[in-house]
């Protein structure tokens, strides 16, 4: 017995030792290039985070201060940025971005190079520090704090100098990015009046400080060169996004930027990826007669944005008490709970379903077969075809013994670590075309308009590609909000 215990074990090992020696003579595909750095792949993964416009306009009921606000309106007597982390965690944020300065010139904290801030407040008899008080929230809460800084000044009287305004920007971005711990987000917001005074950024000088102080930072602007504007203010991508755009011929002068913008550029050279920047309520600041947007309205902004390889950046501002109020809050935890309960069941993983490939690198042994697309890996476990040439790349879902699956939505990412690749891709129902997608990315969403699919079949093609498609993951999911215009019935 004993012996045939050892024999059997014997051939185990011999079976292993064949399978780990047939794994690696299978090469993985190889990168293409531009690639995303670790820290914005860190980004890419976190696919909601909470903006806070929050300043002066709070109290004035407006949404671009002229500058000439008088810094003792600002009293926000019930502050309490322990409140906004922890409806930031409720809500499965893990990084919340602060205006510590919009166009008003208002600072949120004491800075030394101006008078213009929270020490001519009434709050706290000016002692008080609204970014402090923030970082030390979030840090509490084990999230991660980003900053916003507006490059437009309305206040400060060196604004329309370059040289000048840009050694005071400078200074402030030094004060931010020195005094106030891990700052993993700078936002360069590119809003100006076009009839305000012409300053030239020093951008590269921005960039390189920031760098030189941060070292896992990703920083926003129009264009980069960490993270780039969708190109509005909806919260809406392009149906086709690359997160690749080339700098270069944008700092030449593009003359439709926006709409390069919306959609990147399959020819990039740099790994670009977008952000989709919108308020739960109508304005960016608090206003006591608005209201927030309903939870079909954000699960539509979710589809549309990190359904389409964006990172959605929510802003959720806080009231004059200094708090966020208690209906965006609950909207919030609603819109949180929803998208948790669309997607935490895959039904092609847990129903038993087959999932078969057109071809598959390495054959059987080769280490990227099918069930990389359904495991809890996103990005580095992934579904390889052999090499190109070949006419077809799917993948093919079935019931389990020829047994339907009912889903609405469908879900593909690709390993972008590899590069982004996808160019155009279908979704075919019992060989029905129901969907016809360009680019997929980190993560692309698509709902079924016809609403409800019972299907025996569901094919994910890849019918155009820069090399080889790598699918990282794919899901189908029944979302029980989404009831499309053929459906009736059904009215919030
Ligand atoms: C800013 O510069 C542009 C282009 O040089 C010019 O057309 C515009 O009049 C300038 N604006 C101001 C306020 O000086
Ligand atoms: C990027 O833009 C620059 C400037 O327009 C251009 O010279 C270069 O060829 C572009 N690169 C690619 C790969 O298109
Ligand atoms: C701000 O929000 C908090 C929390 O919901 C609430 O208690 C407070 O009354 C609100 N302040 C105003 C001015 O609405
Ligand atoms: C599923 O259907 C296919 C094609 O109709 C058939 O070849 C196969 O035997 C069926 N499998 C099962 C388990 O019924």
């Amino acid at each position: 017995m004993a012996r045939l215990l050892f024999l059997s074990l014997l051939l185990h090992l011999f079976k292993s030792a064949i399978s780990v020696h047939e794994q690696a003579l299978t090469t993985p595909p190889l990168p293409i290039l531009p690639l995303p750095s670790y820290s914005q792949l860190k980004w890419q993964q976190r696919e909601i985070i909470m903006f806070l416009h929050f300043g002066v306009n709070t109290f004035t009921d407006r949404e671009w201060g002229d500058g000439r606000e008088s810094p003792k309106i600002f009293n926000p007597s019930g502050l309490n940025a322990g409140q906004w982390a922890e409806v930031a965690v409720e809500a499965g944020v893990s990084l919340m971005i602060l205006t510590a300065k919009h166009h008003d010139g208002f600072c949120l904290w004491p800075s030394k190079y101006t008078e213009h801030s929270v020490i001519g407040s009434t709050w706290e008899n000016g002692k008080g520090d609204v970014v402090r008080e923030f970082v030390s929230a979030t840090s509490a809460q084990g999230i991660d704090a980003g900053l916003y800084l507006s490059p437009w000044d309305r206040h400060d009287s060196r604004y329309g100098h370059d040289i000048l305004y840009n050694e005071y920007y400078l200074a402030q971005l030094q004060e931010l990015l020195n005094q106030y711990g891990e700052v993993r987000e700078i936002w360069f917001d590119g809003a100006k009046d076009p009839k305000a005074e012409n300053v030239t950024y020093y951008f590269t000088e921005w960039f390189s400080m920031v760098k030189e102080l941060q070292k896992s930072i990703n920083i926003f602007s129009d264009a980069g060169p960490d993270v780039r504007w969708v190109g509005d203010e909806q919260g809406y991508a392009s149906d086709t996004c690359w997160s690749l755009i080339n700098r270069t011929s944008l700092s030449i002068g593009n003359p439709d930027i926006t709409n390069y913008l919306n959609t990147g550029d399959p020819k990039g050279t740099d790994w670009v990826p977008a952000e989709c920047d919108v308020s739960i309520r109508p304005g960016w600041f608090w206003h006591k007669s608005e209201s927030p947007k309903s939870l079909t309205q954000l699960l539509d902004i979710y589809y549309n944005s990190v359904g389409r390889n964006c990172l959605l950046l929510l802003n959720v501002p806080p009231n004059t008490t200094g708090l966020i109020s208690d209906i965006d809050a609950q909207r919030l935890k609603q819109f949180h709970s929803a998208i948790t309960t669309v997607f935490q069941k895959n039904i092609a993983a847990e129903e038993d379903c087959s999932v078969t490939v057109s071809s598959q690198r390495g054959g059987k042994q080769g280490g990227f077969g099918p069930e990389n697309m359904l495991d809890s890996d996103h990005l580095w476990t992934y579904w390889a075809p052999e090499e190109e040439g070949r006419e077809e790349y799917w993948v093919e879902i079935r019931g389990r013994n020829n047994g339907s699956v009912r889903f609405n939505v469908v879900r593909v990412q690709e390993a972008i670590g590899l590069g982004q690749r996808i160019q155009r891709h279908e979704i075919y129902v019992d060989g029905k075309l129901v969907i016809r997608g360009t680019t997929v990315g980190y993560k692309r969403l698509h709902r079924i308009e016809g609403g409800v699919v019972d299907a025996r079949v569901v094919r994910i093609r890849i019918s155009e590609s820069r090399g080889l498609p790598l699918i990282s993951s794919i899901g189908l999911h029944f979302d029980p909000f989404w009831h499309s215009k053929f459906t009736a019935g059904f009215r919030e």
